[in-house]
């Protein structure tokens, strides 16, 4: 099915009939949204491995202000066109993709389901979107490069120490590899407070208390797939560790000291080292999109980091209009809440040119394994094109031309 999305960069909706369910496969009716596979992963995977990746940091309001900041977004919608013929093709740094949406990275995503990177990324790769690979992801960059070649972009954050040799050599395997951005997140300077994982005892080393224990042998299925396939473990720096680091050291260290912390000489110095595009990502001020851009940004991801770094930072999409009034021609991406193709249309509507979003897509393949990461695209993309074609815009640049209630304005 997510083949199919390659070229639903241009074909109508798919025809329904009134009840719009004619023709639907079982899992698009078992699961018509991403909610339903948040709620099935809910239910399939430990506790501790759910609210980890579910939850944002402090006591969640920043997650629940992304949520409601998109809920009170209106458009009004055009009619008289008639049943419109519906392109979500967009074009980003140069290269086209099938719609207006990328996978944002994620770190550790394999606790959710062994090998989630490589799921995610054979998706992208056939639905023809960009997939981002984090730097403490758990598959290498060389594997994603091979899965993903043509959409593969990569996350960096400071490496241990602040040692740029380190990330002059990921920069240099994700070029080799054919990464077509490079993504430098910004708004981690330190280490965020997350009471449930605490609560979970989800920490390096990972020391289960039996109640943990009991939550585990609960969920057989997932237990099975990390028997056959191992515990993540941050890939892209078993290069750097000391020989035969153990994986709890290797995890350890990058606990202690990842950063997504440059300052924006570092980040000069990142754009002088990369050769292709380069993107801040976690903007969430102008002042900061203007400094981004200053240093040598091609576009920014307005992002609060879906809610997981301050819990007092406002709702990703409240801070686009302004951010976008200062990016000039530069191309702005937003994330954090993303969580259905009326938002898709909403953000585009405010003047994102695309979007990215990181839990549908693990709450995906947490729930259906390996093809969780195409349904969640067909997903998305179709309900885009369902909007668009509701509000009357048979392309991205007519859906950027309409008329937008946000904030009450
Ligand atoms: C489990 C998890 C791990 C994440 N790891 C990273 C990371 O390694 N690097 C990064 O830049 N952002 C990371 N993020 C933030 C995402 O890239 C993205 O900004 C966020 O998920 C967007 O919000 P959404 O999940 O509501 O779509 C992570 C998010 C989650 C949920």
């Amino acid at each position: 099915m997510a083949a199919e999305a390659q070229t639903a960069g241009s074909v109508a909706p798919r025809p329904r009939g009134a009840s719009g369910t004619e023709g639907l496969s079982q899992r698009e009716m078992d699961f018509p949204t991403v909610e339903d596979l948040r709620l099935r992963t809910r239910r399939r995977i430990p506790k501790f491995a759910f609210d980890f990746v579910a939850g944002g940091c402090g006591e969640n309001l920043t997650v629940a202000r992304n949520r409601a900041a998109f809920d009170a977004i209106e458009i009004v919608p055009r009619y008289g066109k008639g049943s419109l013929a519906v392109s979500t093709k967009v074009e980003l740094f140069g290269q086209s993709y099938a719609a207006p949406l990328g996978m944002s990275p994620i770190g550790l995503g394999g606790i959710v389901w062994p090998r989630m990177e490589q799921h995610l990324a054979r998706a992208a790769q056939a639905a023809n979107v960009p997939y981002t690979l984090s730097t403490p992801a758990s598959t290498a960059i060389e594997t994603i490069g091979a899965l993903a070649p043509d959409v593969f972009w990569f996350q960096l954050y400071a490496a241990p120490g602040d040692d740029f040799r380190i990330s002059r050599d990921m920069m240099r395997r994700a070029e080799r590899c054919g990464a077509k951005v490079l993504l430098v997140t910004i708004d981690t300077p330190v280490r965020a407070k997350r009471p449930q994982d605490m609560r979970n005892r989800l920490a390096v080393p990972f020391r289960p208390n039996l109640r943990t224990i009991f939550d585990i042998a609960c969920h057989p299925a997932w237990l099975l797939e990390v028997a056959r396939h191992g515990a993540p473990k941050c890939e892209n720096f078993a290069a750097y560790a000391e020989a035969g680091a153990s994986p709890d050291a290797l995890a350890g260290l990058v606990q202690r000291e990842l950063r997504g912390g440059f300052t924006w000489d570092a980040i000069r110095r990142l754009r002088d080292a990369w050769p292709r595009a380069m993107v801040v990502k976690g903007i969430l001020d102008p002042r900061d999109a203007e400094l981004a851009l200053a240093a040598g940004a091609d576009g920014i991801v307005v992002s609060n980091h879906g809610g997981r770094t301050f819990d007092g930072a406002p709702a990703a999409i409240d801070m686009l209009p302004a951010i976008k009034a200062v990016a000039g021609d530069a191309t702005v991406l937003l994330d954090s809440g993303i969580r259905s193709g009326l938002d898709i249309v909403r953000t585009l509507a405010l003047g994102a040119k695309a979007v990215m979003t990181g839990r549908p897509f693990l709450f995906g393949v947490g729930a259906l394994g390996a093809p969780g990461g195409s349904h969640v695209l067909d997903i998305l993309i179709e309900e885009t094109r369902m909007a668009m074609g509701q509000i009357g815009a048979s392309d991205l640049a007519e859906v950027a031309q309409a008329a937008v209630r946000h904030n009450n304005k």
